[in-house]
Parts: structure tokens; C-alpha cells; sequence
């Protein structure tokens, strides 16, 4: 079969400010064909795909689409070329329907009225390909994070791109969807369409990719084929080896530090009971909609709970109370750090020290250079690739970001870590200094909970793994289990999952 070449980048460079993000890089996008890009967090990735799909623009270097230069001053340009993108943070409206999001710009409307019959067929038939199962009129922001990347996602294909760009779009599936999204890639790769994907987990390019540039530093490295080892990818893109992905190592565990009992809240889960002890890291697997991010939600008193009992090392918690939960020493890293965790316009070093201000007030002033130094501290321990303390967090790269959320409630001194996704967008080097803190938190005496849809990392770094189905914890396993085991155990419950009224789909679909 012949791949013509799509887009081709020749010789693009750009900075910010004085920072020379890319560095020369050309290459070719294939039509039938997946070209992965692989590299640590902050190499670059993110800045070349924008350079693709119009939102920046190089500062030396030519774009050529079937052959000719071409100017993208903005996204709309690249649409018009067939060029769709999936961004790594999401670009969806909280408060519009899933509907609206997925049309949005592209409304039908006559004589300015919307024609809703057309936009909710289109938007139906948009769902249907990925197999999402939401109701149409729900507004965006009230579905997890999963399900809001996959309304991207369908976003993306509904607009019959040639040229599909996508930034990390499984960071938050776990591996029905991410097969689900991956038969939808193979069959536009059938039909020509050209795609670049980003992603973290290596077993993913082996699967997926037909090339793949690994980007160090803004520089293209090496171009690769998909069958080249995961140690050697490894290798290019961190430049040394990595033995041990996940480096636990386990405790004797002490008394209960986070006890619950009882917890339940209409709709989301239903009497959930357990104990972490200190020195624990413990597990919580399940499916998306299984109930994990609303229990982690719960106890960290950013949801209302109906019912159930919460207990820090004895002593009740107030519930639904975030400070509370903070002052008895619990950390939370939500799954959506865009929306959840960070303000973007603030700098890094007050974003670092958001649940420690309070904490470091010397004789009644803030400590205010004192606290730079620990975020500064933080911030080198976790390798967090940036220009300056005080530059703003929105420009970090994603992966940089994320380690920013967990690094707060390292300054914190955090005993209760609630970790969701803590990993999410992290490359595999700066995931292992992550779990290395993991072990430092528990080795100093923490409990650890941690949800992750990412099965490997939860047996490998748990010491017992929980699995959620229905909303309910439908057992409990040891690390040693299979990820066929924990799926067996996510499913089980699973008619009794909470979807945002399925029927309504099908009315629609039929
Ligand atoms: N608007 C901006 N202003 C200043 N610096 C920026 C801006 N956008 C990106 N950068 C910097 O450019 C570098 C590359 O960032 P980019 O987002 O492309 O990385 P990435 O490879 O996508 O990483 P990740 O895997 O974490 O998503 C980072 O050091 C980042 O801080
Ligand atoms: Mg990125």
C-alpha cells in the first residue's frame, strides 16, 4: 500500500522566551500510518503537535501539507486542512452538553435556529464509534475525566479529519477503553487517515505505531520502528537505563491510619469499609465509573457523603470539609489537576505551597522566602523540568504539572496520601521518583491510597489492591494477583454500575 506523506515538517525551531524548546526537527506523517512520539515530560512533544494543528506557530522552519507550504495562524487553518487535534488538557466547556462540546463551532443552524434533531444524531453517531455510553444533554464537567476525553476524542473523529493528532488520549482510560479507542484508530488507519499519537506506556507504541520519533531535549533522536524493545525506547528517551519500574518496597504495617466504615452516597457507592495501616500503600483499582474517584473524593471532603464514618489514626474526621481533611494530614491528588488542583495563572512555587501556608507563618508573617526554598526543594527532588520557581504553572508541561500536585502534598509533610491517577502523563523515568517518594512516605510511617487505572503500576506498587465494581469494593487481592484476576473482580458488580442513564442513549442511537 502506498503511504503518501501528509504533513512534513522541515527544520523547526522554537522558544519561549529564551528557552529554545524545539530544536530543528523534521519529519514526515504518513497517510495510513501512526507515527507515535515518545519523551520525557517537558522534551517537547506537546509544542511540536501545536505547531501541526495552528495554535502556535514556528519560529524558523516550514510546515508542508501534500507537498506545500502552508501557514497555520490558527487552529481553524488546520481544520480546514483536515488537521484534528485531541489535546493533552482538555478543551471541553464544563458547563455545555456533551452534545454541544462535540459540535461546538460546527452548529447547524438555519435562519439562526440550531437544527438540535441534526447536531444530537451527529454528536449520537460521534458517541457510537468510540462506544461511549452518556447521556447527550449532560453538561461536560459533570462527567469524570474519562469520560470527558473520550467526548474529545469523539470530538476529533466526528470531523472527518486526514490528519489526527492525538496529545496522551489514554492517560485516563483504563484498557476496555483504551481497546475500544485503538480498533477506532486501526480502522482509520485503514482508510488512510494519517495520525500522530502521544502516550507514556510503551506496551502502547508496540501495539499501535507504524514509526516513532523519540524526542530529547526538543531534538529528534531517533526514528524508530514499533518492534524496537521497550528498555531500548527506554533507553533514547531517558539516556540510561531504568532496572526496577516499580521499586516497592513494603513495611511492616502499624496501626490503622485511615479507617472507613459505612461510607455511602446515593448514586456514586454504597457502603464502603476499609482500613489503611501506617506503612501501607494500598491499591484501588476497578473500571472507569466503578465508584474509585468519588470514595478518594469523599474521604478527602471534597464531595458530601450521606452516610459512614471516617477515622485519621483514631480520631473521627469531619466530613465534606477539605480543610478539616488537610489539618488531619490528609493529601489529595484528584484525578483531573487542571480543573481540581492547580490555578493555572498562580507560579509554581505558590501552587507547590497551596496546603502549607498556613503551616510555615513565622511569629504570626508568612515565611514567604523560606517556603520558596522548600518549594524549590520539592520541586528539584521531583526533577520538575522548568525555567523558574515563579514562572506560571500553566506553562509547565503536563507531566510537570502532575508532579507539582503530588509535590505539594510532599511539602505538605502529608501522612494520608489519597492518591487518583497520581501518575497520569508522567513519563516512565519520573514515575519512578514518584514511587520512590511513595516508598519514603510509607517507610516514614504513611498510609497510602492509591487509585490507578493503569493495573501494572497498582500491582506493583500496592501491597494490597482493593477493586471497586458498582460502586461497591468487591474484594480485595493480593499484588501477586494477574490483571485477569483484578478485571474478573471489576465486572462483578458491574450491572449495577451507575452510567448517566444509558437508555437514553439507545433512544437516541436507534
Ligand atoms: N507557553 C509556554 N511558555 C513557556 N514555556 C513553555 C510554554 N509551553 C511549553 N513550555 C515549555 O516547553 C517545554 C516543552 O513542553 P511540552 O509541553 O511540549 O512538553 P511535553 O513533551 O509535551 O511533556 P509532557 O510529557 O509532560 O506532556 C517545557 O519545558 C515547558 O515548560
Ligand atoms: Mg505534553
Amino acid at each position: 500500500m502506498n503511504h503518501p506523506v501528509i504533513m512534513r515538517l522541515e527544520g523547526i525551531n522554537k522558544s519561549f522566551g529564551p528557552v529554545n524548546v524545539i530544536r530543528d526537527v523534521s519529519l514526515d506523517v504518513r497517510a495510513g500510518h501512526v507515527h507515535a512520539l515518545l519523551g520525557e515530560n517537558g522534551a517537547g512533544k506537546s509544542t511540536l503537535i501545536k505547531m501541526m494543528s495552528g495554535v502556535y506557530q514556528p519560529d524558523t522552519g516550514r510546515v508542508l501539507v501534500d507537498g506545500a507550504e502552508v501557514q497555520l495562524p490558527n487552529t481553524k487553518a488546520a481544520e480546514a486542512l483536515g488537521i484534528a487535534t485531541i489535546h493533552q488538557e482538555l478543551n471541553l466547556v464544563p458547563t455545555m452538553s456533551v452534545a454541544e462540546n462535540i459540535m461546538l463551532g460546527r452548529t447547524p443552524s438555519r435562519f439562526g435556529l440550531v437544527n438540535k434533531k441534526y447536531l444530537r444524531n451527529e454528536a449520537a453517531a460521534a458517541l457510537r464509534l468510540i462506544g461511549l455510553d452518556v447521556n447527550l444533554d449532560t453538561p461536560v464537567g459533570e462527567l469524570g475525566i474519562a469520560r470527558q476525553q473520550l467526548v474529545e476524542i469523539a470530538k476529533a473523529l466526528s470531523m472527518n479529519a486526514r490528519l489526527l493528532i492525538l496529545d496522551e488520549p489514554t492517560a485516563a482510560l483504563t484498557g476496555k477503553e483504551v481497546d475500544q479507542l485503538f480498533a477506532v484508530v486501526e480502522d482509520l488507519r485503514a482508510k488512510g487517515v494519517g495520525m500522530v499519537f502521544i502516550s507514556h506506556h510503551l506496551e502502547e507504541l508496540a501495539r499501535i505505531a507504524d514509526s516513532i520519533s523519540v524526542l530529547r531535549d526538543g531534538n529528534v533522536v531517533a526514528e524508530v520502528g514499533p518492534d524496537t524493545p521497550e528498555a531500548e525506547l527506554v533507553r533514547l528517551m531517558v539516556g540510561r537505563d531504568i532496572d526496577n519500574q516499580y521499586p516497592r518496597e513494603a513495611e511492616t504495617p502499624g496501626e490503622a491510619l485511615l479507617s472507613v466504615r459505612g461510607l455511602s452516597t446515593q448514586g456514586s457507592f454504597a457502603d464502603v469499609s476499609f482500613d489503611v495501616h501506617a506503612g501501607e500503600v494500598v491499591g484501588l483499582a476497578g473500571l472507569v465509573g466503578a465508584g474509585r474517584t468519588e470514595i478518594i473524593r469523599a474521604i478527602a471532603g471534597a464531595d458530601k457523603v450521606d452516610s459512614g464514618e471516617v477515622r485519621v489514626a483514631g480520631s473521627p474526621l469531619k466530613l465534606g470539609d477539605i480543610a478539616a481533611a488537610i489539618r488531619a494530614g490528609i493529601g489529595h491528588v484528584p484525578e483531573d489537576r487542571k480543573s481540581q488542583a492547580l490555578i493555572l495563572d498562580a507560579t509554581i512555587g505558590e501552587n507547590l505551597g497551596l496546603a502549607t501556608l498556613n503551616k510555615t507563618s513565622k511569629a504570626g508573617l508568612a515565611d514567604r522566602r523560606g517556603q520558596k526554598a522548600r518549594a524549590r526543594e520539592v520541586a528539584e527532588k521531583l526533577r520538575i523540568r522548568m525555567a523558574d520557581i515563579d514562572q506560571p504553572i500553566r506553562d509547565l508541561s503536563g507531566g510537570n504539572q502532575q508532579k507539582a500536585v503530588f509535590g505539594r502534598w510532599v511539602l505538605a509533610g502529608s501522612r494520608v496520601l489519597l492518591l487518583d491517577e497520581p501518575t497520569r502523563g508522567v513519563d516512565v523515568g519520573a514515575k519512578v521518583e514518584i514511587y520512590r517518594i511513595i516508598n519514603e512516605v510509607t517507610a516514614a510511617g504513611g498510609a497510602v491510597l492509591m487509585a490507578s487505572s493503569d493495573l501494572p503500576e497498582v500491582l506493583g506498587m500496592s501491597d494490597r489492591v482493593l477493586v471497586a465494581s458498582g460502586g461497591k469494593i468487591a474484594g480485595e487481592l493480593p499484588p501477586t494477583a494477574t490483571q485477569d484476576e483484578v478485571m474478573t473482580l471489576a465486572v462483578s458488580n458491574v450491572t449495577s454500575t451507575i452510567t448517566e442513564n444509558p437508555h437514553d442513549f439507545e433512544e437516541i442511537a436507534s
